[in-house]
């Protein structure tokens, strides 16, 4: 697919976490694609590596942080802030999944999914937030998923990513004042490494959902992300969008 890809975010400071691989990484490419200085985060170092390498223009970086730690997560966003000035968008991407039927899932696998999504979320979200207001301008998304709803044998999940919707809302309500806007993306079954660690049989079940028939690529939610952190996005607050060809619309009899 070929975008038009323009400059509208020139002279911006981007953040994504998780961008060494799937959803994050299309972000990452295509924030630097429309002109973007991009500052992104992730476990994994040497995955991390690759994308920053791969990346159009420069003043891009990449850092090797675990967002679920509080001081780590703040020690990388002011990092970032001190060295540039400003931070305009900052994306809440990394995600993990631990499924299990609730009988199943121990309390670690309760814990570490929550860690990363919502908890996450919120250490790099009160870090960023500090440095938007008092610029007057900030973009923060967050990734929901379709699972926010309720998806069999995921409560964990389920819970990180309605955690996700709510705090979204909330932190809506506190940044309007202060020029900052918070959304979020709730993906359907997009190609990602997350989604082909689930099993074949569920994985055919699912696809069979969507009422496009078919999974997303990660170019779409990387666009869905471009247009609600860009400047133009200004008067669109704590919505959560659906990019999943249509599985979040409902039930069909078909
Ligand atoms: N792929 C899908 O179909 C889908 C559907 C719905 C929601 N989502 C959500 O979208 C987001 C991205 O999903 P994806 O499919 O690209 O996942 P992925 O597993 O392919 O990539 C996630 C990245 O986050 C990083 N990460 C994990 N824990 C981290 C931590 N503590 N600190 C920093 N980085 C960490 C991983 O190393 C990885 O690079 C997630 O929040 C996921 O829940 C994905």
């Amino acid at each position: 697919m070929s975008y038009g890809f323009t400059d509208r975010y020139a002279d911006q400071i981007v953040l994504v976490t998780g961008g060494a691989q799937g959803l994050g990484r299309a972000m990452v490419q295509r924030f630097a694609a429309e002109g973007a200085r991009v500052h992104f985060a992730d476990l994994n170092a040497a995955a991390g590596a690759e994308v920053l390498a791969s990346l159009d223009g420069d003043g891009h970086a990449f850092d090797q942080v675990d967002i679920t730690d509080p001081t780590a997560a703040r020690t990388w966003i002011d990092g970032v802030a001190a060295d540039q000035g400003r931070i305009d968008v900052l994306v809440n991407n990394a995600g993990i999944i631990r499924d299990n039927r609730i009988e199943n899932i121990s309390s670690e696998d309760w814990d570490a999914v929550l860690a990363v999504s919502l908890s996450g979320s919120f250490h790099c979200t009160q870090a960023a937030f500090a440095h938007m207001r008092e610029r007057r301008y900030g973009r923060v998304l967050s990734f929901s998923s379709m699972s926010w709803r309720g998806n069999f044998g995921q409560v964990n999940y389920v819970a990180a990513k309605a955690g996700v919707v709510g705090f979204t809302r909330g932190f809506a309500l506190e940044g309007a004042k202060h020029g900052v806007t918070a959304n979020a993306i709730a993906p359907g079954l997009i190609e990602t490494p997350m989604l082909a660690s689930m099993n074949g049989p569920a994985h055919e079940k699912l696809v069979g959902k969507v009422p496009m028939r078919h999974t997303g690529q990660p170019e779409d939610i990387a666009a869905a992300a471009a247009f609600l952190c860009s400047p133009e996005a200004r008067y669109i607050t704590g919505v959560v969008l659906d990019v999943d060809g249509g599985i979040g619309i409902g039930s069909s009899i078909r």
